[in-house]
């Protein structure tokens, strides 16, 4: 379970610009369709892991919301193990974004959330008690999301995404905002996690070295309408270090000057 096809997908919405607007570009004129994702295609394999780069506004995150079902294409399908998804709301998929915490419940409620069909109630304490702790969130666990700190909130979102058990994790940025250690914290504990469980997993990062760290494989988005411009596989040992795999580094500056920054920093 797991397996990803994205198959000729393209995306275009409307132009919500009001008309004739004095300076407005008489090329993008209110009700045109601003074409996003152009004939992309691409496949996900059952367990894998894969980072998507691309500028802001390229499309990334419409390519996740199709995926996951919250959003239809223009032409196009994306087919699950075999069937086209149609509608958000699959149990296979989960989608870990910010502020996903119910504020109103505590961490073990939130992490236990996922686990409502569960009607054995010493396994779905355990359960709940060992996502807690792959997190390192045990002693936390009777705290409401507003007492936590923003990097001990994204680590109860993960723990709440993982307990879901997902054939399909979605990540869209999910370390933005974090301080740099919480973030270096954050990218091993789902580098762990992904180890551990091994499911389909989906990351968006504007960050090349999460994206190189992280990802068995690496897909570049580029342009308007946005483009597969780079699909490359990461077959490097882990933990991966920069310093010591001149090839990773080589790609890394590749990258780079692909995504316009002519230096690596
Ligand atoms: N519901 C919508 N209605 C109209 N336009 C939209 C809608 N959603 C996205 N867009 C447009 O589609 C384009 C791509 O948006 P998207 O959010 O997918 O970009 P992104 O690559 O995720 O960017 P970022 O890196 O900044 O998150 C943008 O130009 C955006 O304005
Ligand atoms: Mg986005």
């Amino acid at each position: 379970m797991g397996h990803i096809v994205v198959d000729h997908i393209s995306r275009a919405y409307r132009n919500r610009r009001r008309r004739n607007r004095v300076g407005d570009d008489p090329d993008l004129r209110y009700g045109d369709r601003i074409l996003v994702l152009d004939d992309v295609s691409m496949e996900f394999q059952d367990g894998e892991m894969v980072c998507i780069l691309g500028p802001s506004g390229c499309g990334k995150s419409t390519l996740l919301k199709i995926i996951a079902g919250f959003d239809r294409p223009s032409a196009g399908r994306v087919l699950i193990d075999d069937k086209e998804v149609a509608r958000p709301g699959s149990d296979h998929i989960f989608v870990f974004q910010h502020n996903g915490l119910l504020p109103w419940m505590t961490v073990w409620e939130n992490v236990g959330l996922g686990l409502r069909h569960m009607s054995d109630r010493d396994a779905k304490s355990e359960r709940i008690m060992e996502f807690i702790e792959m997190v390192e969130l045990e002693n936390f666990e009777h705290h409401y999301p507003h007492q936590l700190s923003g990097g001990m909130q994204r680590r109860a979102e993960l723990a709440r995404a993982l307990a879901v058990n997902p054939d399909i994790l979605i990540m869209d940025e999910p370390f933005s905002g974090l301080d740099f250690l919480t973030h270096m914290k954050m990218r091993e504990e789902v580098v762990n996690m992904h180890e551990f469980i091994g499911k389909t997993t989906i990351v968006v990062t504007h960050d090349i070295d999460d994206a190189l760290i992280m990802g068995d494989r690496i897909v570049i988005m580029s342009g308007q309408p946005s483009i597969v411009k780079l699909d490359r596989q990461l077959d490097f040992a882990r933990p991966r270090d920069f310093q010591k795999e001149p090839s990773l580094n080589q790609l890394r500056n590749e990258i780079f000057f692909m995504l316009g920054v002519p230096y690596a920093v």
